[in-house]
């Protein structure tokens, strides 16, 4: 596995060209790096939070380079509402925003997720760049160029695919990430491991306390394995009509969790891990990765202080039925990615009755 050295560059090709992924400690103070991405008229959307933080870093940044707004959110899912993208077409068009403008989305995946398709429908679309600031975002959210925004009946029900400019991970942001949200990302890591690269899988359970500690080189390797896990897929399907669907273990599982709980309990990655550890005991019980590949994965979740196990208020017969609605099913049947080894996916049709042997 690659060590860090000053910043890395990856490039993720899709459809219609390629984009950097800048990985670095203080990147975001460091325009040199990205600043050729950018054009004369930028517009920052960030949140609150965020801006608490970084905003005047960007501000500096920024300055002598372009013409530049910023535009800050509530924190928080709420904000990715037709209300908010609504604003933040005002805002371009109060701006007199021409094709040439450029976003940057400064946050987590909220902020990635509302301003990305604020910048696929302006204009029918114009460029930006995404400064992730939570672990999920950098490893996840960031790369591969799906933005959403949520519809009162569904979330991510209206969204594009629409890749960025760049991608500029500035791992300096993550000293201030709260430790709940710093641990749901790192779900998303050990899922990359467990449906596709063993090593990674196994460099995890080695490094749980460096994690644990956020220590700097440990933080620099898992996300550039993590940015290079996600380019295969999304390189081979960007708009996920195979392989890409492989990025949904425990999600199903994950999605009824959430929905159940109001997507107020568990944080996304939380409900990630208990959904992986689900997936994996069905998987056992199928016959298809060895006795002993559950307890492993939930020994890990545990250890980077992940739940590995449903919140005891939820039944499974309502997790099934929650399950029923996910928008990813087809024919009546509900399509799982299960494991066929620790490190190896594929996506399955399952019926309830098999589902519910991930609950024995
Ligand atoms: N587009 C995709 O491919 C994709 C993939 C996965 C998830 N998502 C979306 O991402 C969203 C979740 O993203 P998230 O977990 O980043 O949530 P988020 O954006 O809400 O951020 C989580 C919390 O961290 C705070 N925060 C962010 N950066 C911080 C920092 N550096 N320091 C201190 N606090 C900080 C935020 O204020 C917020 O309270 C969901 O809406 C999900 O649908 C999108």
């Amino acid at each position: 596995m690659s060590q860090h050295t000053d910043h890395k560059r990856i490039d993720v090709p899709h459809g219609q060209g390629q984009y950097p992924v800048f990985i670095g400690q203080g990147l975001i103070a460091q325009p040199a790096v990205w600043a050729e991405h950018l054009s004369k008229q930028v517009l920052v959307i960030t949140e609150d939070d965020v801006a608490s933080h970084y905003q005047a870093s960007i501000e500096q940044a920024l300055s002598g380079l372009c013409a530049f707004e910023v535009m800050s959110v509530p924190a928080g899912e709420a904000s990715k509402s037709v209300a908010q993208w609504s604003a933040i077409l005002d805002r371009l068009v109060s701006m007199n925003a021409q094709r040439d403008v450029t976003l940057i989305a400064l946050g987590g995946g909220v902020v990635g997720d509302l301003a990305g398709f604020a910048a696929a429908s302006y204009m029918r679309g114009v460029s930006i760049i995404q400064i992730p600031t939570t672990l999920l975002a950098q490893v996840d959210a960031a790369i591969g160029g799906k933005t959403a925004i949520n519809h009162p009946m569904g979330k991510n029900l209206i969204g594009a695919f629409h890749a960025p400019k760049a991608v500029i991970i500035d791992t300096a942001t993550l000293a201030t990430l709260p430790d709940r949200d710093y641990r749901a990302g790192l779900a998303e890591v050990i899922k990359y491991g467990a449906i596709g690269d063993i090593a990674l899988f196994e460099w995890l359970e080695a490094q749980a306390d460096a994690l644990n500690q956020r220590d700097e080189m440990a933080l620099q390797t898992t996300i550039e394995t993590s940015v290079e896990a996600k380019k295969s897929v999304v390189v081979r399907d960007e708009k996920e009509s195979g392989e890409r669907a492989l990025l949904n273990f425990g999600h199903t599982f994950a999605h009824a969790l959430e929905a159940l709980t109001d997507y107020s309990t568990l944080r996304h990655g939380e409900a990630v891990a208990i959904g992986m550890v689900l997936a994996t005991r069905l998987s056992e019980r199928l016959g298809q990765v060895p006795n002993g590949t559950a307890e492993r994965l939930k020994t890990l979740i545990e250890n980077v202080g992940l739940p590995s196990e449903c919140p005891a208020s939820q039944s499974p017969e309502q997790i099934i039925e929650r399950m029923r609605l996910d928008k990813k099913n087809k024919d009546n049947t509900i399509r799982l990615v299960l494991l066929s080894a620790l490190g190896q996916a594929v996506v399955q049709p399952c019926s309830e009755e098999t589902i519910a042997l991930a609950f024995e």
